[in-house]
């Protein structure tokens, strides 16, 4: 498809790549761009010769947020009836694993567009933050219930009340990111290829059941969640990728998924 504000690529016949593409706007996230976003999202979660996903922006900005000359002369009545950012969230119900290469600036929006990922691995340029503060308003794509729920209350409340920004190192040491990644232009990005690369050649029924399961923790109780991880863990035994996967063990021999 030919997107404007997107760029979709295949860096491995699995791995689907999506650059954001608004480098005069740092990737501010317009309703197009994001309605774009989707829309690959969508498709590949639907394609079945796509494992996994990356998703990055530019050296400069993973994407400094919401676009805020879009925003600026809303009103409460349009906001609230045209329902604004109602497909905000869409990307966390795609069931393929999505990894986020963050450089530079992720703020806002942009910060949000990164917590709603899988993973996060970071360049040690990237700046996050929630700046929403400064412009008069909050967050509002999710950024202070997943960072409350990550990085803790009071690390929360310093960000989402002053809205600075904080380190790729800060954000690794807070546990919000998997990790930082070797410096270098474009590392990050080759480094969330190899990964989604890695996770491609797994069953990805197998794949997607543990996105769903390690999602439940964050949407229920202890008790609630280690019964649905072992109704899911037992109704893998359905599966050929199972039989495969332990055969080839007891074989001796690397696991051939068919998944299925
Ligand atoms: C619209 C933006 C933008 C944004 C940058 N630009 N961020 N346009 N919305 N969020 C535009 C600038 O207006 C400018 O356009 C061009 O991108 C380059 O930006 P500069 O400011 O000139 O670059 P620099 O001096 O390097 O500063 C980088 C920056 C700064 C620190 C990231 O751009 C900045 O503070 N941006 C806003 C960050 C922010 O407040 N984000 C939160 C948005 S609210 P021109 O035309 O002048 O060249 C939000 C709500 C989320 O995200 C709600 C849920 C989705």
């Amino acid at each position: 498809p030919n997107y404007e504000y997107i760029i979709t690529s295949r860096p491995e016949p699995n791995v689907l790549l999506i650059q954001l593409n608004r480098p005069k706007a740092l990737n501010a996230l317009c309703s197009p761009l994001f309605k774009e976003l989707n829309q690959a999202l969508k498709d590949a979660d639907r394609d079945d010769s796509v494992g996994a996903m990356v998703l990055t922006g530019s050296e400069k900005a993973f994407a400094a947020g919401a676009d805020i000359k879009e925003m600026k002369d809303k009103q409460f009545a349009d906001v609230y009836k045209n329902r604004f950012l109602g497909d905000w969230a869409d990307m966390t119900k795609i069931g393929k694993p999505i990894i986020a290469a963050v450089s530079g600036y992720a703020l806002g929006g942009g910060c949000e567009l990164a917590l709603m990922c899988d993973i996060i691995l970071a360049s040690p340029t990237a700046k996050f933050g929630q700046p929403e503060i400064n412009l008069g308003v909050i967050p509002g794509g999710g950024g202070s219930q997943r960072l409350a729920q990550l990085i803790g209350k009071s690390r929360a409340m310093e960000v989402v009340l002053t809205g600075r920004m904080f380190t790729a190192q800060e954000a690794d040491k807070w546990g919000m990111i998997s990790r930082v990644v070797g410096e270098g232009e474009g590392q990050v990005v080759k480094d969330a290829i190899a990964m989604a690369k890695e996770i491609s050649e797994k069953s990805q029924i197998a794949v997607q059941a543990a996105k769903e399961v390690v999602n439940e923790a964050y949407e229920t109780t202890l008790t609630e969640g280690l019964k649905y991880e072992r109704r899911i863990f037992h109704g893998l035994f359905a599966t050929n990728d199972q039989k495969e996967g332990m055969a080839a063990f007891a074989e001796k021999r690397k696991a051939n998924f068919t998944h299925s």
